[in-house]
C-alpha cells in the first residue's frame, strides 16, 4: 500500500482528500491543529483505514523536516504529497498589514517549498513520486481585496511548474489543483449557517454552474493527479470550479 501525506489534512479539502485516498492508500494527516489531525486519523482508522497524524506548521522548516522523517519511519516511504495547508486573509492592499502579508506568503509559498524540499530527497532516490499543491482560480487571475492570496496562489502554480521541469527526469510529477469556491470552514470564515445562507446564494450566482463546490469534488481531482491515470500529466493546473474562470 502506497503512502500519501496531506498538509492541512484536518479540515475542508484536505480532510475530504484524506477520506477518499484512505480507501486505497496509507494516509498521513499533517496539520498545525494537531488535535483535529488526531481526531481525523482516529475516525479513519475506526473505519479500517491506515492513517497517521502529526502536528506541524508548514512555515517552520524544523517542524516540517522532523515531521517528514517521523512520517517516513512510521508510515513508510512517501509516494505522494498533497501540499494543501492554507489560510485566507483578505484586505485591500493599502489596509493590509505587513505581518498579514507575510503570513499569506509564508503559509502558501514557503509551505509548499519546505514540504517539497523535505520529501524530494527520498523521492529522487526512489525515482518515484507525485507532488500536488493547492492553487486556486486565483493562481491565474487577480482578486480585488485578495492580492496577497492571489499572489501566493500564483506563486504556488509557478513553483509547481518549476518543480515539474526540475524533477521530470527523476520520474516525479508535480501538478496543482485550482479550486473555485468550495464550501469549507475557510469559505464560511466562522459564520453561522444563518449568516451564511444568503451569502451562499449570492456567491453561487457568480458561478456559471450556479452552485458552490464540495470538498469531495476537489478530492476527486487530487486522487486523479496522484494516481497513474494521470501518468503523463505534469506541470499543469486543473480547476474544479464550475467554470468560475476559464482560460
Ligand atoms: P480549511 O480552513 O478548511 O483547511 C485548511 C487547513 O490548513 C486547516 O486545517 C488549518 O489548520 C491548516 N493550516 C493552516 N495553516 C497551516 C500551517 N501553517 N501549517 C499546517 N497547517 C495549516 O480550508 P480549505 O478551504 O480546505 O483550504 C484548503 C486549501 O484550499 C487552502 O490552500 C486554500 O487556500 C485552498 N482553496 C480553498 C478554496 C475554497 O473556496 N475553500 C478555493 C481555492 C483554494
Amino acid at each position: 500500500m502506497k503512502t500519501v501525506l496531506i498538509t492541512g489534512g484536518a479540515s475542508g479539502i484536505g480532510l475530504a482528500t484524506a477520506r477518499r485516498l484512505a480507501r486505497t492508500m496509507r494516509v498521513v494527516i499533517v496539520d498545525r491543529d494537531g488535535a483535529r489531525a488526531n481526531e481525523a486519523a482516529r475516525a479513519l482508522n475506526a473505519e479500517g483505514a491506515s492513517a497517521f497524524a502529526y502536528a506541524a506548521d508548514v512555515t517552520k522548516s524544523d517542524e516540517v523536516a522532523a515531521m517528514m522523517a517521523q512520517a517516513a519511519r512510521d508510515a513508510g516511504p512517501i509516494h505522494a504529497i498533497f501540499c494543501n495547508a492554507g489560510v485566507s486573509i483578505k484586505q485591500p492592499v493599502h489596509k493590509m498589514s505587513e505581518a498579514d502579508w507575510d503570513i499569506m506568503i509564508k503559509t502558501h509559498v514557503k509551505g509548499v517549498f519546505l514540504c517539497a524540499k523535505a520529501v524530494l530527497p527520498q523521492m529522487c532516490e526512489r525515482r518515484d513520486g507525485v507532488i500536488v499543491s493547492t492553487g486556486s482560480d486565483y493562481s491565474v487571475c487577480g482578486k480585488a481585496d485578495g492580492a496577497a492570496y492571489a499572489a501566493a496562489k500564483t506563486a504556488i502554480y509557478s513553483l509547481t511548474k518549476s518543480l515539474a521541469l526540475e524533477f521530470a527526469p527523476y520520474g516525479i510529477r508535480c501538478n496543482s489543483v485550482g479550486p473555485g469556491p468550495i464550501e469549507t470552514p475557510m469559505l464560511l470564515a466562522g459564520r453561522t449557517e444563518e449568516e451564511w445562507a444568503p451569502l451562499r446564494a449570492a456567491r453561487a450566482e457568480r458561478v456559471p454552474m450556479g452552485r458552490l463546490g464540495r470538498p469531495e469534488e476537489v478530492a476527486a481531482v487530487v486522487d486523479f493527479l496522484i494516481s497513474d491515470r494521470s501518468s503523463y500529466i505534469t506541470g499543469q493546473i486543473i480547476h474544479p470550479n464550475g467554470a468560475q474562470i476559464s482560460w
